[in-house]
């Protein structure tokens, strides 16, 4: 079904080891970088690496389509992953479902797939606020003056966007020409409501052009890593076994992280000095442990490592006060 693969990207190889990370837990993602640098390209590469969808999952996603009346006509059952990337014009009904006759919106097409928001900052801003409760509760209420309907919504948001009006603040060769404050408010307009639940933040910077016109072709492909992603499901299909509606670390309920998620005291200690030294929020702390979790799956490890905790941390760029300050 999917004709693009990873391996048609060059480089980016520390980019593919957080989209792994992201299909690999179920985390959110947010890939932030200037003009050209692959982002979409990137995202729309990340449903070849998802597991598939259950039999379950694709009775729930297909009953959700054919009330949509998307469904194509031959279908069905939709078999793949949906991947929904609605245009950064799409109103609140449109997103999120309602109208008089309330129909679901995009992120009820995308349940049990990846919602794709190219170019974040480009949405109006109250369309991403009232994404912002369906994500926590990954399904979505819509009350009319007579009728009251329900939608599933559990999906992997996978969002892009420039790191500034310009482009290229934090580009290592360009200059950004931004004025001061400009890259502060351009990120606020996201902060509030979507940032605090995406558990990576990753920078993306541009390949060498050496890298790009090299004819030879990455040799990790999309099943290699697909591979690994669904032994690190398996571990956490294990692990969320007796739980309703939890099939990924980025699922797990908050009382669920202290216990699955422990440290040692180096970790605990590394963790404690990471915090304080990119004075990052109380939230970020169990979205490390979530995404450290994974990383220690992804190695088929019980324990969660150091290396494995440093990594998760290493993916919270936007929460670093200093970042747009
Ligand atoms: N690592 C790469 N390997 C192969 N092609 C690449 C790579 N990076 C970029 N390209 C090429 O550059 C084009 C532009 O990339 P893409 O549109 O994904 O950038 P972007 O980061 O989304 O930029 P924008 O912010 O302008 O939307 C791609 O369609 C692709 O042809
Ligand atoms: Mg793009
Ligand atoms: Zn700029």
């Amino acid at each position: 079904m999917y004709e693009v693969d990873f391996a048609d990207v060059k480089g980016q190889e520390n980019i593919k080891r957080a989209l792994e990370l992201a299909a690999a837990g179920g985390h959110n993602v947010i890939l932030i970088g200037p003009p050209g640098a692959g982002k979409t390209m990137l995202a729309r590469r990340l449903p070849t690496i998802l597991p598939p969808l259950t039999l379950y999952e694709a009775l729930d996603t297909t009953k959700i389509h054919s009330v949509s009346g998307v469904l194509p006509d031959n279908a069905s059952l939709v078999t793949t992953r949906p991947f929904r990337a609605p245009h950064h014009t799409i109103s609140d009904v449109a997103l999120v479902g309602g109208g008089s006759d309330p129909m679901p919106g995009e992120i009820s097409l995308a349940h049990n797939g990846v919602l794709f928001l190219d170019e974040l900052p480009e949405f109006k801003r109250q369309v991403l606020e009232v994404m912002r409760q369906p994500m926590e509760e990954r399904r979505v209420t819509i009350s009319r003056a007579k009728v009251t309907v329900d939608y599933p919504a559990s999906f992997m948001l996978v969002a892009s966007m420039n790191p500034c009006p310009c482009g290229y603040y934090n580009h290592p060769e360009k200059e950004c020409v931004c004025g001061p404050g400009v890259v502060k408010r351009y990120l606020s307009k996201i902060s509030g409501p979507l940032l605090d639940r995406i558990d990576l933040h990753v920078e993306v910077t541009p390949v060498k052009i050496e890298e790009l016109t090299n004819a030879e072709r990455p040799k990790v492909t999309s099943t290699d890593i697909r591979e690994r992603v669904l032994r690190a499901r398996e571990v956490q299909a294990e692990r969320f076994k007796d739980l309703k509606d939890v099939y990924s670390n980025a699922q797990m309920p908050s009382r669920m992280v202290r216990e699955v998620c422990q440290l040692n005291d180096t970790g605990l200690t590394l963790l404690k000095t990471a915090m304080e030294r990119l004075q990052l929020s109380a939230r970020a702390f169990d979205r490390i442990l979530k995404v450290a979790r994974t990383a220690a799956d992804l190695a088929g490890s019980a324990d969660i490592r150091i290396e494995d905790l440093a990594e998760a941390i290493h993916y919270r760029s936007l929460d670093r006060e200093g970042w747009a300050g």
